[in-house]
């Protein structure tokens, strides 16, 4: 039997931080509110200049790095993101490109903070299929600049970065279960209003902005968050004590705590990026990720439960031994 196993990781924050003091003096806001409802610090912001596979290439570099791997290596590049440089070429084969890897399939999975979970999925069936022998899978976001700052209800949420994992095939276990889910009903309580086919030259009154009902996203996302981990625990017939590490997606942290509390989690047993990143959407999982792994707390032969829920709406888990 053959699993996809994670050969290395990357990730890579811009280099301006935006504090909650900053944040203070750009709408009516406090340090205070923002800590106690969302978790969040400081978030990185990317440079004007700057686009998404600018911070995909840097966290792809160290990735691949960390795994041994090179250019000629990579056989598939699959990328997670709401934010794509352009429409198209797709942002996958920019990467491609700039990193000097030819003739493989590259492409980009638009499943807002989902994508990642939705990449990663994707790059295991390609893996366990016999299909692709190294795959490089990212996520990575600039949602800053899709963001009203004059709108307080979003701009303290969200920051930008990247995350890259490198995935090898293994006899050893490696990604044990994938579950992905989206419900469209819920198109209405977070979404970005225009588009390449709609609205694009006629943007709506709102404005081009993230649109959310942050209150019934939160609802949603804690019950649906907590139906995914119970789901991954069952499918692969393990339970809540099983699970070393539970790697979620940096929303906001009463998300987080409530995701814990369901599977009975201690917080020290949950990699906490939120506070410093904010909500990078796709980018939050893998750079939550690699946190970990770089700071020496995920170890070798751990179980890990990574989970996202984003706009959509669409949600997921990966289960994986690292
Ligand atoms: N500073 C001060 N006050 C604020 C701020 C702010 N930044 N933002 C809102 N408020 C006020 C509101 O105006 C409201 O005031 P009122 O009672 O006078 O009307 C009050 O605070 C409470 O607002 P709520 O929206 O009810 O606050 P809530 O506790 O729900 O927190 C939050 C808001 C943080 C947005 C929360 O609902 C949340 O995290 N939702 C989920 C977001 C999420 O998970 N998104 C999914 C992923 S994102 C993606 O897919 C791209």
């Amino acid at each position: 039997m053959i699993y996809s196993k994670i050969a290395g990781t990357g990730r890579y924050l811009p280099e301006r931080i935006l504090t909650n003091a900053e944040l203070e003096t750009m709408v009516d806001t406090t340090d205070e509110w923002i800590r106690t409802r969302t978790g969040v610090e400081r978030r990185h912001v990317a440079a004007e200049d700057q686009s998404t596979s600018d911070l995909a290439y840097e966290a792809a570099k160290i990735a691949m790095a960390e795994a041994g791997v090179t250019a000629e290596d990579i056989d598939m590049l699959i990328v997670g993101t709401t934010t794509p440089d352009l429409v198209f070429p797709n942002i996958g084969t920019l990467l491609q490109d700039r990193l000097g890897i030819h003739n493989c399939p590259a492409f980009s999975i638009e499943a807002a903070c989902t994508g990642f979970i939705y990449a990663l999925t994707t790059a295991d069936k390609f893996i366990r299929a016999g299909e692709t022998k190294c795959a490089l899978v990212i996520g990575a976001e600039i949602i800053t600049k899709l963001i009203d700052w004059k709108d307080r209800t979003t701009c303290v949420l969200f920051g930008d970065g990247a995350g890259a994992v490198v995935l090898k095939p293994s006899e050893e276990p490696g990604i044990l279960s994938c579950h992905l889910g989206a419900d469209g009903q819920y198109r209405d309580l977070l979404y970005f209003p225009i588009g390449p086919s709609k609205n694009l030259f006629n943007p709506p009154e709102a404005g081009a902005y993230i649109q959310m009902k942050g209150n019934e996203v939160f609802k949603v996302a804690v019950k649906t968050l907590g139906k995914v981990a119970e789901e991954a625990l069952a499918a692969n017939n393990i339970s809540k004590d099983d699970i070393d590490w539970l790697i979620p997606h940096q929303a906001n942290i009463r998300i987080i705590q409530a995701t814990a509390k369901r599977l009975d989690m201690p917080m020290e047993k949950v990699i906490q990026t939120v506070q410093d990143h904010g909500n990078t959407s796709a980018a939050s999982v893998p750079m939550a990720l690699d946190v970990g792994i770089r700071d020496g707390r995920i170890k070798r032969g751990q179980t890990l439960l990574l989970e996202a829920f984003g706009g959509g709406f669409t949600w997921g888990s990966v289960l994986l031994r690292y």
